[in-house]
């Protein structure tokens, strides 16, 4: 009768190594080694019958259980490392890493058109002192119109061309407001030499114009600034920005913040101003055939905006001048219209 344990033991180990041969993975190896070796295995199931064998017996058995544990271990033990090791493989073929494929593409960004013009023309100009000032976007309405000299009935200060963010507050329509706040900053410490670079608002949207665009203010004061001191800075900027060659012609203008005021046209660049007389079919794309590119506002600081910001009269003298920043950037790359710049189109961008 206890022999009987004993070959059920042997038959057990017998047909437990059978299906650990077999076995199709690591998952059923584990289940075959909780079912036959487990607390409540087959072993154990077997070795419950213990009780009924005599003394001399149980030691037989006991040894033969054993035996079987081994050599169930052992093959289980056996069969798992040959599944360990097809993972293995399994994985490195999967993850094979092609050392011979073409690398990706690394696309760095690029700084926006109106960002590189703007740093060009600071670039230029830092070189004969002007230094970086800003005032705010959301300006008073005092600051942008009254202390730059334009009056109450101003067509500028029409409600449709400017957008009013409460009582006597506005998105500036313009970076002239910057003036006072350098002339008032700065009254009694020397000249002013400062280049204002920023966002502009205007109710207005087409293709050349939109409602948020950048200007660049320049503004130089000192005692005995002079027109000719104007044009010379204007000059040596043209030349810088457009090409040793180009000339530049100031024609009278108004702006209300300067006087005299004159607007500056720079010679075309790509034709050399000599585009001026050809017939239509073949004018120049850049110019349009007029030989000249209206590219800023400026004149001579206005005796009212010296009161304003508190200056004694005749004490000093200056010129101002401002410039579209998009409308430069369009001249120098070539471009038609204006809203490609705030479209955020990638295959705009990525030209630069
Ligand atoms: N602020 C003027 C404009 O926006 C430009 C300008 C600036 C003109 C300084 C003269 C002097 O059109």
């Amino acid at each position: 009768m206890s022999l009987d344990l004993k070959s059920k033991l042997e038959s057990l180990t017998e047909q437990t190594l059978k299906e650990i041969e077999s076995a199709a993975s690591s998952e059923t190896l584990e289940q075959l080694r909780i079912s036959v070796l487990g607390k409540k295995g087959s072993v154990s199931e077997i070795l419950r019958g213990l009780g009924s064998a005599s003394p001399q017996e149980r030691p037989l058995i006991g040894a033969a259980a054993n035996t079987a544990k081994e050599q169930i271990e052992l093959a289980l033990h056996a069969r798992k490392a040959f599944f360990d090791h097809a993972d293995i493989e399994k994985n490195l073929a999967r993850e094979r890493i092609d050392v011979t494929a073409p690398a990706r593409k690394i696309y760095l960004g690029g700084l926006h058109p109106v960002t590189t013009t703007i740093r060009r023309i600071a670039a230029i100009l830092g070189r004969i002192g002007f230094d970086i000032a800003t005032g705010p976007e959301a300006e008073t309405e005092f600051m942008n119109f009254e202390a730059v000299n334009v009056p109450k009935d101003h067509p500028a200060r029409d409600m449709q061309d400017t957008f009013f963010l409460g009582p006597g507050v506005v998105l500036r329509t313009h970076t002239s407001p910057v003036q006072m706040r350098a002339m008032r900053a700065r009254l009694g410490r020397g000249p002013v030499r400062i280049l204002c670079p920023g966002a502009v608002y205007r109710v207005d949207s087409d293709a050349t114009h939109s409602p948020m665009f950048h200007q660049i203010e320049g503004l130089w004061i000192d005692r005995g600034v002079k027109m000719s001191d104007l044009k010379g800075v204007l000059q040596y900027l043209a030349r810088e920005l457009f090409g040793s060659s180009t000339r530049i012609r100031l024609r009278p203008s108004y702006f209300p913040f300067v006087e005299p005021g004159a607007e500056v046209d720079v010679s075309c660049f790509k034709c050399g101003g000599k585009d001026s007389d050809r017939h239509s079919d073949a004018r120049c794309p850049v110019c349009k055939g007029t030989g000249w590119l209206e590219i800023l506002g400026s004149g001579m600081v206005h005796p009212r905006l010296f009161e304003m910001a508190g200056f004694k009269a005749g004490e000093a003298t200056g010129f101002a001048f401002g410039m579209g920043v998009e409308r430069i950037a369009m001249v120098l790359h070539d471009i038609s219209d204006l809203r490609v710049f705030f479209e955020g189109d990638a295959r705009f961008l990525r030209q630069f």
